[in-house]
């Protein structure tokens, strides 16, 4: 049995879909290096200030550091060091395999202590307005990660106290891998059959003929292999749709298809397998996403619009419409994603099947040329091109 971690208690937080609900646990990282003591409202207009002058809150780099220090397979006692904003290091301790009593609500809705094991890696990301709520709610001390975009998190399991092996407890049930595949084959062809899609296929071929486009991500699909799974095998299928598109204009050129929710199973990995689609963890998908790809993303529990306007300009992107004011939520939009909505095309396609939401868009970039991103690679400061001025944070034709 692995060793009980006597550190700090977590702080644990559930990302709740229609299919299961994965618990996640935080702990505090220190910082490498200690800094002056700052007041709430300091560090509030300061990362105003830092979202206004264009400095960019995600990066592929950042992200390429976590998967290198994750590939390294880390241990309990480990660390994993992040930059925040400021540039400054966050050291974050690995505790894989610890086990931990927490006090959590039981099946009953009773408050009582069960074993947990922490048993993945993944990151948490915290667009502007998320570090700024959570100082509104911080009333003492400015804590260290005030500044912090992404940190490090664990999916916490109930191991199984009865098996010899402590397997965990899944929290929802995971299909057989061979009623997994029926299941996804009929609903793909439900979804090939239906008018959403030839509206969708209709609109591909009208409009994107010269985009150069080299692989399709989808981010928070859900599982198909659990439960209330049609959304997932509809935003997949929709995806395969995509694929088969484009096979068929660059004449079989192979695209690879990647999808990246931590609710994926092992069941999802082999069934998709077979439909030559590949399942990233987090934080990997990010980093395949650039100027020629396709991203899907609907009703996400991350930041996803966020994360893409600082990293990448997608040719084509299907997700919920963007607000034309700031609006809170899992997967906000500000004026960054309002920037970068500004150079897509918006098309509509009805959705009428079960599976997807009616207020699911395509866009589609105006221009087939590739935007060329920053030195550091990210979009953020705006290039501003000759002839051009900044109108609300979005430069136009003077
Ligand atoms: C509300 S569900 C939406 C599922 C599905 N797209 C739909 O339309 O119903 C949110 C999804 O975001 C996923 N998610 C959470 N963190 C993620 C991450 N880091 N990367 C990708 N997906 C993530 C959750 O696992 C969950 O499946």
């Amino acid at each position: 049995m692995a060793n009980q971690d006597e550190d700090d208690i977590p702080m644990l937080f559930g990302s709740t879909s229609r299919q299961s609900c994965t618990t996640w646990a935080c702990h505090w990282p220190t910082l490498a290096e200690p800094r002056e003591k700052l007041n709430g409202g300091e560090v509030k207009a300061h990362i105003n200030a830092l979202y206004e002058s264009g400095v960019p809150f995600f990066a592929k780099k950042a992200f390429q550091d976590v998967v290198d220090q994750l590939d390294s397979h880390p241990t309990a006692g480990d660390e994993i060091i992040t930059k925040d904003l400021t540039g400054a290091s966050l050291k974050w301790k690995v505790r894989l395999g610890l086990s931990k009593e927490l006090c959590v609500r039981d099946d009953e809705n009773n408050w009582n202590e069960q074993e947990f094991t922490f048993s993945q890696c993944a990151l948490t990301y915290n667009p502007k307005e998320r570090l700024i709520r959570d100082l509104d709610h911080d009333k003492i001390d400015v804590p260290d990660w005030a500044y912090a975009p992404i940190s490090l998190i664990h999916s916490v399991d109930r191991p199984d106290k009865e098996s010899e092996t402590r397997k965990w407890i899944p929290t929802a049930p995971i299909g057989e891998r061979e009623d997994v595949a029926h299941d996804f084959q009929e609903k793909s062809e439900a979804w090939e059959k239906s008018e959403t899609c030839e509206n969708f296929k209709s609109i591909l071929r009208s409009v994107v003929s010269n985009h150069e486009i080299d692989n399709i991500i989808g981010f928070a699909c859900g599982s198909i292999a659990l439960e209330a799974n049609e959304q997932c095998a509809v935003q997949t299928a929709l995806l395969l749709t995509v694929r088969n598109w484009l096979k068929e204009r660059d004449q079989d050129k192979r695209i690879p298809c990647y999808l990246q929710d931590p609710m994926n199973t092992d069941v999802d990995r082999e069934v998709l397998a077979d439909w030559d689609v590949e399942i990233l963890d987090d934080p990997r998908g990010w980093l395949k996403v650039d100027e020629r790809s396709v991203v899907l993303s609907v009703a996400p529990n991350v930041p996803v619009k966020e994360i893409i306007a600082d990293i990448a300009r997608p040719a084509i992107a299907i997700w919920f419409k963007v607000p034309d004011k700031d609006e809170y939520s899992t997967d906000p939009s500000t004026s960054r994603v309002r920037t970068m909505m500004a150079d897509y095309d918006i098309f509509e396609f009805e959705p009428t099947v079960d599976g997807l939401h009616g207020n699911v868009m395509i866009y589609i970039r105006k221009s087939a040329i590739p935007p060329i991103p920053n030195a550091d690679g990210t979009f953020w400061p705006l290039k501003i091109e000759a002839g051009q001025e900044i109108t609300e944070g979005v430069p136009s034709e003077q």
